[in-house]
């Protein structure tokens, strides 16, 4: 019937939709991969056994885990550096003000909440050098808040 049909045609459009916000980036070489937010409490960042020490860690062959701290007006570690066709899950969080950690010409763009940890992974084909920008405003010095992103 043709309500099937209607059915059918608007379910390929989401799929398609859905398929093009996943798979934006991969010209860029980058893929994200996931998203979610446990949560952190901003004075215990110090004491924290991933965010005391921002860094990125080596989990696997190809896997890391990078543990990034935002915070006026700066990003720790303020140069990530990540090896190319790697898979790297981002946890970043917010000592003080919401901020963001963009990176510059990928789709990697997400709120940073003071308390909660956002999550995202991301798959590095190629070597690049990015620029990490905050994109919410989060005081007088916001516009300089950069970071460098490194895949070597
Ligand atoms: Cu941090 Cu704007």
């Amino acid at each position: 019937s043709y309500e099937k049909l209607w059915l059918i045609a608007s379910m390929v459009l989401i799929v398609g939709f859905i398929a093009t916000i996943t798979y934006g980036a991969v010209g860029l070489g980058i893929t994200m991969v996931g998203d979610d937010e446990p949560t952190i409490e901003p004075g215990e960042l110090s004491d924290d056994e991933r965010f005391g020490e921002p860094r990125v860690e080596q989990v696997g062959e190809n896997e890391y885990e990078a543990y990034v701290v935002a915070q006026t007006f700066i990003f720790q570690p303020d140069v990530i550096e990540v090896p190319a066709n790697s898979e790297v899950t981002f946890y970043v969080t917010a000592r003080d003000v919401i901020h963001s950690f963009s990176v510059v010409g990928t789709n990697v763009n997400t709120m940073v909440i003071p308390g909660e940890v956002s999550e995202m992974t991301v798959e590095f084909d190629e070597p690049g050098e990015y620029g990490v920008v905050c994109n919410e405003y989060c005081g007088s010095d916001h516009h300089n808040m950069e970071g460098q992103l490194h895949v070597i």
